[in-house]
Parts: C-alpha cells; structure tokens; sequence
C-alpha cells in the first residue's frame, strides 16, 4: 500500500461516567471491567505523522520522550502491517491540569493519523481495538458523545462503540485543582486497586451500575446519569484507599472540600455529581442550564481553582 506525505488527525478526549480501573491483562490493556464515557469538545488533541529517520515525539512544540510511542507504533507495525519511522507533531488541547486524560486523545488522534498515512482502510472499531495498547481510556475517544468500551475476552473481543442516546443537555463543571503531575501512574494505580479486598465486589457494582446508566443516558436522565457515574467514582477511588499492597489516594483537601460543595449544590436543588480520575481534580456532572451557575457559585468560594464548562465532542476527524 502507498503511503502519504503525511497525515494528520484529530481525537477529543473523554470523561469515564463508568470508569475502567483494573486491567485484567497488562500486556494487552484487557480491562476487567466495561466502561462508559462522554467525548469533550473543549479538549482534544491534534497529531501529525511524517516520514522520518526515527521515531520522534514533540507535543505543543517541545520534544519529548519517544519510549512510549515508539513502543506503540512497533505493535501497530507488528499488528497491521510495516512502515517506516514517524515523526510524530501534536497540539494538545488537554491541559494537563485539568486531570483529564490526555493520553486517551493522544494515543487516539496516533492511530488515527498512522492508519490515514499508511492508507490503512480500517473501522473506528478496528482503530479503538489498536488504540487500545497505546492507552485503554483511548479505545472511547473515535465516538462522539457516549461510547462504550465492552472489555471484552481477548484482544479480538475488546473495543469501543458508540452508545447512542437522545440528545441531552448535559455539561461538566471542571475544577481544575492542582496542575501537579500524578504521582501514582493509572497502570500504578490499577494494579495496587486490584489488592483491595473490595476489588470483586467493585467488579459486579460496577456491571450493575453499567447496566443502569445505559438505561439513563437512553432516557435522558441526567439527575439519574450523575448519581451512577459519582457513585461509580467513588466506587473506584475507595480501592486505592484500601489497596493491600501500597494502599493511595489521589485526593487532596481540595478535592474534599469541592465534594462536599458538590453535595451543598445538590441540597440547595441542583443537578451536580462528581467524578474524579488519577487525580485531585473534580469534574461535575450538570446539565448546561446549570453549568454557569455551578462555576460562578465555586469561583467565589475557591479563589485559586480554575473552572472551566465543558459539553459533548465529536469524533475522529481528520485533516
Ligand atoms: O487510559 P489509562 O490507562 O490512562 O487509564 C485511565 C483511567 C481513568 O481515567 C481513571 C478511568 C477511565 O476509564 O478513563
């Protein structure tokens, strides 16, 4: 197959509602849970790939290390089919301190472009599928709005989909905490969770709770939505609190003081729910009506967070 000059595409990232915490295979990122996301328009990441004499990696102009990524192009070259070295330039619209993921959209908007420069003719299934090896969170950034990443049994067996829904005004509060790298890495993180006593019962809560907001989402209901996702966070966060071995947290006192904001919101009767990720920031579940409300009530509170909105994304794109 030709290849192009080169190739460039565009991956926004997402936000767990039901979150993947716990790989059942560590070498393929088989995940022992599904999980269930929102793709954000705010974030993305933009990544261009040309023909070069190694693998090389520079995000938003500064050079980097390429270990990672050239890791992950050896599988997708081992995977798919032979191509030469990649010089690799990314924009990324995630900041990394909002604690988003920003290696969902990386390693999303990486395949995307690899596959468009060696004029691989694959589906978004295909592309989730490879992704998957790259980052887990990434299987669920090719999908607009809701995706679903079924875990799977095997490498074949597990990707993402698109979850469709009616449309819903729902929108996230982001609490931007701390712009402090994490200190316990999600791989880390994982691994020391699965210690806790409380893993396999997380495991069942967690395809209950799947089940649930499948049945939400298709009804629109965002009070409902918020409920399961914070509760399903919480749910993952109480692992890393009880882990056996190394036993974390990635709270801090922010993080305590935004939750128990979160829950003085709801008293006072709005739509507000939290969920958090391999960090101290909060994200809250709202519907736009409300998202304004919610951060101009913080930002009077918190002087020193930063709080952006945030509303569903598109898709893969390409340029
Ligand atoms: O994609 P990873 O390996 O960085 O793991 C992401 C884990 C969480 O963001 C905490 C949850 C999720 O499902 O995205």
């Amino acid at each position: 197959m030709t290849q192009q000059a080169g190739a460039t595409a565009v991956a926004h990232t997402n936000i767990a509602l039901i979150k993947y915490w716990g790989k059942a295979d560590p070498v393929l990122n088989l995940p022992t849970t599904s999980s269930l996301s929102l793709t954000l328009k705010k974030y993305y990441t933009k990544t261009q790939v040309e023909e070069a004499d190694v693998d090389s990696l520079l995000i938003n102009e500064l050079p980097q290390d390429a270990k990672r990524v050239h890791e992950f192009l050896n599988i997708l070259r081992e995977e798919v089919q032979d191509f030469p070295p990649l010089r690799i330039i990314s924009t990324n619209k995630v900041p990394i301190s909002a604690g988003l993921a920003s290696s969902a959209s990386s390693f999303a908007a990486l395949t995307a472009a690899v596959a468009k420069f060696n004029n691989w003719q694959l589906s978004l299934e295909d592309l989730s599928r490879l992704a998957r090896r790259g980052s887990g969170s990434a299987t669920r950034s090719f999908f607009p709005d809701f995706a679903i990443w079924e875990k799977g049994h095997d490498d074949a067996s597990s990707y993402a989909t698109h979850f469709d829904t009616p449309d819903m005004p729902i929108a996230l509060v982001v609490c931007k905490i701390s712009g402090l790298v994490k200190k316990v890495s999600s791989t880390e993180g994982m691994r020391r969770a699965q210690t806790s006593p409380n893993y396999a019962a997380w495991v069942e809560e967690s395809a209950r709770q799947l089940v649930n907001m499948e049945d939400a989402l298709k009804k629109a209901d965002i009070k409902r939505v918020g409920e399961i996702a914070e509760a399903n966070a919480l749910g993952m966060h109480n692992l890393n609190l009880t882990a056996k071995d190394q036993r974390f947290t990635y709270f801090n006192a922010q993080t305590m003081q935004i939750l128990d904001e979160v829950k003085a919101l709801r008293q006072a009767g709005y739509t507000a729910y939290a969920t958090m990720d391999a960090g101290p920031n909060v994200k809250i579940i709202t519907t736009l009506n409300e998202a304004n409300a919610i951060k101009e009530s913080l930002a009077k509170r918190f002087l020193k967070i930063q709080f952006d909105i945030a509303t569903p994304g598109p898709g893969i794109s390409y340029e």
